[in-house]
């Protein structure tokens, strides 16, 4: 099977075809995506949170991430791979973030690196990483690794200043070179303007029905403890299956059930005199 091209992604907008993306960070979660048919996976520092167990997506690194993307790769092969460069990693210059992005597309073998944010700054790092030869990804609206500045992880666009600002964000993250935009908690009546100024898929996540859809694999399979945001929809209950499998094998273990003659090794009688000798 080949991999999914940004072309193929392109004609699924031209289409009204959905795009359909997860992130994965490992490899059972990369394979499990495939084996769905995802079109496009993405390696996001939500793992930070979700399986490194951070307390936001601030404080995961570039190796850390690299890891994540790079079991991810073996995992995959049709999806196109996104891989989110965290925090830090592109901040300070243009020339950092395209050591960055190279590290992604070289190392962990990543199709595409997602960027957060509009601003100038933002649009100058896109340029220069799209120039470097590698697609970019844009993400605006909530955008967590600066959510103390935003004020919160709370929806954007909702208010004037804040939905002009996303028009001209959106607008300009096209301008500067990415192939596609994630929007991440908007109203949906705003997503759609944005979608019908742009020509690049955008993908959403609390965003409404844009191009495609995105969610944290755990929060959808059911694992993510607690209160999860607005947008997120639990399509299975498997952090109860894996809490209610060890709570039987604890029980089978402590019981001495387990393990039961079909899972112990048959030896020889003369291995068994041999050893009691
Ligand atoms: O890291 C992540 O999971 C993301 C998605 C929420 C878009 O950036
Ligand atoms: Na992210």
């Amino acid at each position: 099977m080949t991999r999914i091209t940004i072309p193929e992604l392109e004609a699924k907008k031209a289409v009204g075809e959905p795009i359909v993306m997860v992130t994965a960070y490992d490899f059972p979660g990369a394979r499990a995506a495939e084996r769905a048919g995802v079109d496009m996976v993405l390696v996001g520092d939500s793992g930070a949170q979700v399986v490194l167990g951070h307390d936001s997506t601030v404080s995961v690194t570039t190796d850390e991430m690299l890891v994540l993307a790079k079991a991810v790769r073996r995992g995959t092969e049709h999806a196109f791979i996104v891989c989110d460069v965290p925090f830090g990693s592109t901040e300070v210059s243009d020339a950092q973030a395209v050591e960055t992005a190279i590290r992604f597309a070289k190392e962990a073998g990543a199709d595409s690196v997602k960027l957060e944010g509009g601003s100038e700054a933002r649009l100058s790092r896109i340029r220069a990483i799209v120039a470097a030869g590698i697609p970019v990804v844009g993400h605006i609206g909530l955008t967590p690794q600066t959510a103390v500045a935003l004020g919160g992880l709370r929806a954007q666009g909702r208010t004037t200043a804040s939905a002009e600002r996303l028009v001209a964000e959106a607008l300009g993250v096209q301008a500067a070179g990415a192939f596609c935009l994630v929007i991440e908690a908007v109203p949906a009546e705003i997503t759609e303007l944005l979608r019908s100024a742009l020509r690049i898929p955008i993908i959403g996540i609390g965003a409404g029905r844009v191009d495609g859809q995105v969610l944290v694999l755990h929060d959808l399979l059911g694992i993510t403890e607690g209160r999860t945001a607005k947008f997120v929809k639990r399509f299975g209950t498997v952090g109860d299956d894996m809490t209610a499998a060890l709570s039987a094998y604890a029980a089978e273990v402590r019981a001495g059930e387990f393990p039961g003659t079909e899972h112990q090794y048959a030896a020889s009688d003369e291995a068994v005199e041999a050893a009691r000798a």
